[in-house]
């Protein structure tokens, strides 16, 4: 196994754009540096990995005076959703940086004026056109033709003239030590097919860049000349600085510094492999080691994307498969340079044969095959014979291989390699039958060997598909009976006869459940419909809210409800009589928080009798993407009080 020899390993996400919720093409490429980092971190290496969201500039601005907000609250707004989905999403990110942090905005202004100093930046006028949709200057000197407008070439979209004054960037000045630089590290943007582009772009002259706006708000103001905002794309490729502490942890930052890592979508890469390494020469910081440019997901053939209105929801995936099969389909599915079409045909296909027929069936029928004719705990076993022998040689040569993959982030081949050695540990128990062997007594020990064969295996096999498969692999891990956490074993501790014998193994339950492709369709149907109609906003009249009697409550007594997750029963004071009644927020609440507490409930809705308890009222709580959230009152309420 060839390792590198720097221990620490830095691996940043693309800062998303707040103009709208998060959609798959963004979980993808947060799911490709979970699992990246989560490998380097079992071949032991010190790893940060740092996401965050892209807030200021003239498309936040704008998509939030559509909305009728302010462009912060749309930001608080839309950072939630992504905090939440990358917490679904088992997302193990160390720092999350919002570019509106007085940190980042202190730290990027301090960069600017160095560079202002050097004699980097200087002041001058912009006419051209610029693509909101991309945050781009097409180009410095463009002539303004005829037309107010020309059509963005990487878009699509309608780019409208601008003219301003501005500070420039002198970008053409840092052509010859680019080229010098994309020289020494051929590596520097992969695939190598985006090395050569961007390779090919920078041989053909650069322009000096724009990176001030007068005539957008939302921005980092230019110190000592405060009319200039800093210009979006400055703005949020410095993150990568001050995500890290540039500025206010300079320990962590020496420590860490330069990245690793950028993983970016294709769609970015101008603006990580050309300006932000001009960036960092000319303020005299050293460079990344890689940029790697990943494709997209297409659906019906174009990009997924918010502009295109083809997104689609993760949460409606989430709801009903897990996190883990979400990951594994969009990493297994293309390797991550090229592009991929996402149709929910594919997405079932592969959960039903890879996850639920080959791995879910290995893992139910083994650890219940030990369950049963050994109590859970195989004692006693044959000397291998020539299949037995093959079964722990392939994990060798699995094992290099998967760790090869991982290391040069081909990730689908890491999968395509583990489910290579899972269809083996299948056939080999189809081969060995241990079923029929287990009918006679005296081959207790060779049938101890099989299972022992298909146990060591699939230790083996939850540690490989750990990085993509965070929770399932601990699920079949703590079944086998290992204690040790699986972060906590190396890679290169891994061995396939440290699996003991006498190691006491759980029932499992089923990991993955089989899903019909028209049930599930038919589901997603009347969800989508059913959000449609929540967007059609139907009205009521005054009269007909006046019908709901509201009332202030204060919480006396909570506890769970025996025998399920989601329930607890509240005994709530609403200031004439207590009322008790039922709500699904254990997944949220603990009991304990909830009393003392004041909050908003209904007392004339049609009571109803839940497992049993009749609830008398009820609770108004926020839908966060299932999640309930309760509007509790800060000020002192007296219980009672009427909510109108
Ligand atoms: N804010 C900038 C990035 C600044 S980084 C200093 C931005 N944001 S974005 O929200 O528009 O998109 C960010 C990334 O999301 C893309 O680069 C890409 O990694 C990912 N994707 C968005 N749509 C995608 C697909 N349809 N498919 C795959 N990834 C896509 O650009």
């Amino acid at each position: 196994m060839v390792e590198s020899f720097k221990k620490t390993f830095f691996i940043t996400t693309p800062i998303y754009y707040v103009n709208d919720i998060p959609h798959i093409g963004h979980a993808y490429t947060t799911i490709i540096a979970d699992a990246i980092s989560r490998f380097k971190k079992l071949s032991g290496k010190d790893v940060f990995f740092l996401t965050g969201t892209d807030e200021h500039g003239q498309k936040v601005e704008k998509s939030a005076a559509e909305k009728g907000l302010k462009p912060i609250e749309l930001a608080d707004k839309v950072v939630f959703r992504f905090k939440n989905l990358w917490k679904t999403l088992n997302i193990s990110y160390d720092y999350f940086i919002r570019t509106t942090q007085p940190l980042h905005e202190k730290g990027v202004q301090k960069i600017f004026q160095k560079l202002k100093e050097k004699g980097d930046i200087y002041k001058g006028i912009y006419k051209g056109y610029y693509c909101v949709s991309c945050e781009n200057f097409l180009s410095k000197d463009v002539p303004i033709e005829e037309e107010s407008f020309k059509t963005c070439p990487d878009c699509g979209k309608k780019a409208g003239v601008v003219s301003e004054e501005c500070y420039f960037f002198k970008l053409a000045a840092y052509q010859k030590p680019l080229l010098e630089f994309y020289e020494q590290h051929p590596a520097f943007v992969r695939p190598q097919g985006r090395m050569n582009e961007v390779i090919n772009f920078v041989r053909q002259g650069l322009k000096d860049l724009s990176i001030t706006r007068t005539t957008v708000k939302w921005g980092i103001p230019v110190v000592d000349d405060s009319d200039h905002t800093i210009y979006v794309w400055f703005d949020a490729l410095h993150n990568y600085l001050t995500g890290l502490g540039y500025d206010w942890d300079m320990k962590l930052f020496d420590k860490f510094w330069p990245a690793t890592l950028h993983l970016i979508g294709k769609d970015i890469l101008r603006f990580h492999a050309v300006f932000w390494p001009a960036f960092l020469i000319a303020a005299g910081f050293s460079l990344p080691q890689t940029v790697y440019g990943h494709g997209w997901w297409l659906k019906d053939k174009s990009k997924i994307s918010k502009s295109k209105g083809n997104v689609l929801d993760p949460h409606i995936i989430l709801n009903t498969f897990g996190a883990d099969s979400l990951r594994y389909f969009l990493l297994r599915e293309i390797p991550i340079g090229l592009d991929g079409n996402f149709s929910h045909e594919a997405f079932i296909h592969r959960v039903n044969s890879d996850l639920a027929n080959d791995l879910g069936n290995l893992v139910q029928r083994t650890l219940t095959m030990i369950q049963s004719y050994f109590g859970g705990a195989i004692e006693e076993i044959d000397e291998e014979n020539e299949g037995d022998k093959k079964i722990r040689l392939e994990f060798e040569s699995v094992k290099e291989n998967v760790y090869k993959y991982y290391e040069g982030y081909s990730l689908n081949k890491a999968l395509e390699e583990t489910w290579v050695y899972i269809n083996s540990i299948n056939r080999y128990l189809a081969d060995n039958e241990p079923w029929k062997i287990a009918r006679d007594k005296t081959k207790q020990k060779r049938l101890g060997r099989i299972l022992y064969q298909a146990a060591a295996a699939l230790k083996a096999i939850s540690y490989f598909i750990f990085p993509v498969m965070p929770e399932s692999a601990e699920k079949i891990w703590k079944y086998l009976g290992e204690e040790k956490p699986i972060q906590e074993e190396l890679f290169t501790d891994l061995q396939f006869d440290n699996f003991k014998l006498g190691q006491k193994i759980q029932k499992p339950k089923p990991l993955f459940p089989r899903v019909n492709l028209e049930d599930f369709l038919k589901e997603e149907e009347d969800k989508s419909a059913q959000a449609t109609k929540e967007d059609k906003m139907e009205y009521i009249s005054f009269d007909e809210f006046k019908r709901m009697d509201l009332r202030a409550g204060e919480i006396l007594k909570a506890e769970k409800v025996e025998g399920t997750q989601k329930l607890i029963k509240i005994e709530v004071d609403i200031g004439t009589e207590k009322r008790t009644m039922v709500a699904g927020i254990a997944e949220e609440y603990a009991p304990s928080d909830l009393v003392g507490k004041k909050l908003v409930v209904i007392i004339n809705l049609k009571p109803a009798v839940i497992r049993g308890i009749e609830s008398q009222a009820m609770l108004l709580a926020a839908d966060v993407d299932g999640k309930a959230i309760i509007p509790f009152f800060i000020e002192d309420v007296p219980a009672g009080a009427k909510v109108r």
